[in-house]
Order: C-alpha cells, then sequence, then structure tokens
C-alpha cells in the first residue's frame, strides 16, 4: 500500500527533519491534518504551517480538513501547496458544488467520511472524487485504536467504486500500524495514513518501508 505519514505526529520542533525524512523514505504524500475546535474537539495548525511544508516537500500534500465551510478555504488550500483537498461529507451541504470548486482550483479533490457516515452517501458524486477517506477513528487525535467496522466499509465502498464506474482511490486513516495494516491490504484499500506508528517507530524511515511493504 501506499503510505502518507501524518505529520500530526511529527516534532513541531524539528519539522524539517520530519520533512526530509518523509522525502527520503518510501511514502507517497505528506498528509497534513488541519482542525479547528469546532468540526473536531482539537485544534491542530493551519495555511503557514502547510505552506512551510510544502517549500521542502518533494512529495504531493494530502491536506486533510476537519474544519467547518471547507468550500471558504479553497484557494487559500491551493496557495499553501495542497495536491489534494480532503474535505469532510459531514462538513459540506453542498458537496457536488465543492468537489467541483476544488477541481477548478486545480487541486484533486478527496472526500472524507466519518465513522458513523455509511459509504452510500457519496454515491451521487463519487465519479467526481479523486480519493475517499474512510475515517477508522473519530477524528481530532492521533493515537487511537482502529475501529474495525472499517474493513467491512472498505468492502462497501470498494462495492460503490465498482457499481458506479468510478475511478475513486480508497485512503484509511487513523490507528494504523503493522498489526492494523493487513487486513486493509487485503481489503483493497490504497493509501493508508500513519501518524503514530511511523513518527512513534525507533526508525521511522524503516516503518514506511515496512507498511508500504503490506
Ligand atoms: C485524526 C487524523 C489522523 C491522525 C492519525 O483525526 O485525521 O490523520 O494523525 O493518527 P494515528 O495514525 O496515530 O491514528
Ligand atoms: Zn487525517
Amino acid at each position: 500500500m501506499i503510505v502518507a505519514p501524518s505529520l500530526l505526529s511529527a516534532d513541531f520542533l524539528h519539522l524539517d527533519r520530519d520533512v526530509e525524512m518523509v522525502n527520503r523514505s518510501r511514502a507517497g504524500y505528506f498528509h497534513l491534518d488541519v482542525m479547528d475546535g469546532v468540526f473536531v474537539p482539537n485544534i491542530s495548525f493551519g495555511f503557514p504551517v502547510i505552506k512551510a511544508v510544502a517549500s521542502k516537500a518533494e512529495k504531493p500534500l494530502d491536506v486533510h480538513l476537519m474544519i467547518v465551510h471547507p468550500e471558504n478555504y479553497i484557494s487559500q488550500c491551493r496557495d499553501a501547496g495542497a495536491a489534494i483537498m480532503n474535505v469532510h461529507q459531514e462538513a459540506c451541504l453542498h458537496l457536488d458544488r465543492t468537489i467541483h470548486a476544488i477541481r477548478d482550483a486545480g487541486m484533486l479533490p478527496a472526500v472524507t467520511l466519518n465513522p458513523s457516515t455509511p459509504v452510500e452517501m457519496l454515491r451521487d458524486v463519487i465519479a467526481d472524487v479523486h480519493m475517499v477517506l474512510l475515517m477508522s477513528v473519530n477524528p481530532g487525535f492521533g493515537g487511537q485504536k482502529f475501529i474495525p467496522n472499517t474493513l467491512a466499509k472498505v468492502a462497501r465502498l470498494r462495492a460503490l467504486i465498482e457499481e458506479t464506474g468510478s475511478q475513486a482511490l480508497i485512503e484509511v486513516d487513523g490507528g494504523v500500524n503493522i498489526d492494523t495494516a493487513p487486513a486493509l491490504a487485503a481489503a483493497g484499500v490504497d493509501i493508508v495514513v500513519a501518524g503514530s506508528a511511523v513518527f512513534g517507530a525507533p526508525d521511522p524511515e524503516d516503518m514506511i518501508s515496512r507498511l508500504t511493504d503490506i
């Protein structure tokens, strides 16, 4: 699987060192978690930090917006250097409009679902979506336990993608580690986000490599 290390678990005092490690590694993307303290009960970082990461990153930035009204930040997200703009279905009243606005701004649109949101909510937009991100924890914090129901949900998403002829990639975020990744690979997940499993490992670059090989 392709690994997208989440910088939420990086060392913010030495972000340059961690960005260089991801550049050197076999990771496919940088995953950046923006939290507003409203959509989720936590606050992380915003566009200035993303911009700083983008100035050194040699891989595309997958920006996961856990914020209300993400449609108000499309140009800021693009200007900060995002390649993929990931918005929550639960945060978008006019999801179809937002998906097209993201593409018109020159980014790849991705939609994230909370654990309680059924994949069926995406039936009418999935043909226009580059990637679907299934949360395998309730969003807001790193280091939580993987929710096993995600595996059945991946199967339902794969069926929806095939039924609709969509090209959407499947990404999973939360509680991914060396123990939970094999079942995700077997279920057909394309990309896994990993925060604490990567940055908490004695050798983060090696952990990215091990997860990539699963
Ligand atoms: C959680 C974030 C995740 C988080 C994952 O709300 O969306 O990207 O960084 O952290 P781990 O891999 O530690 O569960
Ligand atoms: Zn995330």
